[in-house]
């Protein structure tokens, strides 16, 4: 199987004509899917601070965050349009120049992107992919983990949340293994009796608002590994 396969859904119902516009008109104008793929190095800059977020679904949560930090660029990936334009439903003008959108599949974008860029990565209610032979399928693989090393600057953060308790022992156990992160913050095991409050000044997502028992746990990127 290879990562540039992807198993989730791209377009669900057909779009309200509100929606419509927004995809014909605003989508392209954020859209970096060309130059990213060509050129990152000149579009992610070293001089700024660049958050990413990954599966960001309707962007809720990339929405308040870029809301809460007017200094931060945000570097959104999403496949399903639906969300992507959800999330871009009145952006202000000052907003679109803080925003690039990435509309397909992270694999294809993570091998493209600079070294030592961002400094966080926000990867918030990941698909669980329960069965036992959809493992593979999982976003965290040890492969995966090395690319979000490579582009994260320095003590940047991975910032994961979910409410999948098997899951999420999973995930855990994977940053251990990776040995290029150091845990800083939130859950440090998948017992849901040991996980901290939700933090007021993280933004819920979508999926953070409808999960009853859900945490989150952020590891830092350690220089040597
Ligand atoms: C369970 S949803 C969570 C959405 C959002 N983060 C939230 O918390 O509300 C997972 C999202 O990740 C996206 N996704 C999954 N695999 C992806 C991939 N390989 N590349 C880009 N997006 C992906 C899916 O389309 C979906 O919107």
């Amino acid at each position: 199987m290879s990562v540039f396969n992807f198993y989730g859904r791209i377009w669900g119902r057909r779009l309200s004509p509100k929606l419509q516009f927004v995809h014909d008109h605003v989508l392209p104008l954020v859209d970096c899917s060309e130059v990213v793929l060509d050129q990152a190095n000149s579009l992610i800059t070293h001089n700024l601070s660049w958050w990413m977020e990954i599966g960001f679904g309707d962007g809720v949560h990339l929405r308040a965050q870029l809301e809460n930090y007017p200094h931060v660029h945000f570097l959104g990936v999403e496949v399903f349009r639906p969300g992507i334009v959800h999330c871009l439903q009145e952006l202000s003008q000052e907003e679109q120049k803080r925003l690039l959108i990435f509309p397909h599949n992270v694999h294809l974008l993570m091998p493209k992107l600079p070294l030592e860029r961002f400094e966080k990565i926000f990867i918030l209610f990941p698909d669980p992919w329960p069965k036992q032979r959809h493992h593979k399928r999982r976003l965290l693989q040890n492969a995966f983990l090395t690319q979000c090393w490579n582009v994260l600057k320095n003590e940047g953060q991975l910032i994961i949340a979910s409410d999948v308790v098997p899951f999420i022992h999973w995930m855990q156990q994977q940053l251990k293994a990776h040995k290029g992160f150091r845990f800083v913050q939130g859950a440090c095991t998948s017992d849901p009796k040991e996980w901290p409050q939700w933090p007021a000044e993280f933004p819920l997502s979508t999926y953070a608002k409808k999960a009853l028992h859900k945490t989150y746990f952020i590891w830092k990127k350690i220089r040597d590994r």
